[in-house]
């Protein structure tokens, strides 16, 4: 990881150099960026200055997912080059809050250097008054972390949350492949933190939970599901919002 201005300048000043390539070919700013972070939203400059020329029929594509259990947010994001898809930019709700959070922000646009988000202001916006509003009875491990959870204190729900989640997801794609565990309070029921929305632009994400051994095997899942969705207009941005909300009989 880590940018590397120079290789970006050198790619620039040939681009400068020779429009005719632009006028042909997509070039896309290009980035992974994996990290648990206390506020996210100015914790980092997604565009890196690298750049990645793309293949015929492609396009530059930016997503990020973002979870947030406790006090931590998990950040996976990518920047560059995409074969699939078509243009859109979407925004997913998996799970609302109070609780775990989990939203994901995908773009894929058509000219060069069109993914060009900076940072995640516009994306995330978690609840700030959580912390007060707690209910006396409930109480989960709580934690995210790349990998496995070293420790998962006990701490007290937000109101209106009725579970605690558990859960390991592995996220592979768009120059990612990292596992990712959660734990804490929601008020989703079953293995569903993702709302069974499980791609983020090029990214998959496999989602595991280890249920009480009361829980019915996996088959039993596919219950009904439905997804409501409503368009929201950001202030620089048309985005859409695809808001999950996910009911498993
Ligand atoms: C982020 O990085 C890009 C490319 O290096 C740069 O052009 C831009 O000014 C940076 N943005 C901020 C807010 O630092
Ligand atoms: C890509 O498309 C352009 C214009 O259609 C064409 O001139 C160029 O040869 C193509 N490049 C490749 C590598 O196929
Ligand atoms: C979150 O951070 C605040 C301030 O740093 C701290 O007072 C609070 O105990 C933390 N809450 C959790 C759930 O870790
Ligand atoms: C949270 O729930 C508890 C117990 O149900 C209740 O006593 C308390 O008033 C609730 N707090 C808020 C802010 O709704």
């Amino acid at each position: 990881m880590g940018t590397r201005p120079l290789q970006g300048w050198l790619l620039l000043f040939l681009l400068g150099a020779s429009p005719l390539s632009l006028a042909q070919n997509l070039y896309c700013h290009q980035g992974v960026y994996i990290s648990i972070e206390d506020d996210p939203r100015h914790a980092f400059n997604w565009t890196t200055g690298k750049v990645e020329a793309c293949d015929n029929g492609s396009f530059c594509q930016e997503s990020v997912l973002l979870i947030k259990a406790g006090n931590k947010t998990a950040v996976l994001a990518s920047k560059g080059c995409t074969t699939e898809g078509s243009p859109a930019m979407t925004f997913i709700q998996h799970s609302p809050p109070p609780g775990i959070v989990t939203v994901s922000y995908s773009n894929y646009c058509e000219e060069s250097f069109c993914n060009d988000m900076e940072d995640l202001l516009q994306i995330w916006k978690p609840e700030r008054n959580e912390v007060p509003r707690v209910t006396a009875n409930l109480h989960c491990p709580t934690c995210v972390a790349l990998g496995t959870c070293l420790n998962a204190p006990s701490l007290p729900c937000p109101n209106d949350t009725t579970r605690c989640y558990q859960g390991k997801l592995q996220i592979i794609g768009g120059g990612i492949n990292s596992p990712l565990e959660v734990k804490g309070c929601t008020s989703v029921i079953g293995c569903r933190l993702m709302a069974g929305v499980f791609t983020v632009g090029p990214m998959w994400v496999k989602e595991v939970c280890q249920y009480p051994s009361l829980i019915q095997p996996r088959k039993a899942e596919n219950g009904a599901t439905w997804l409501l969705f409503s368009v929201w207009r950001l202030e620089l941005l048309l985005l859409l919002l695809l808001q999950s909300v996910v009911h498993c009989s």
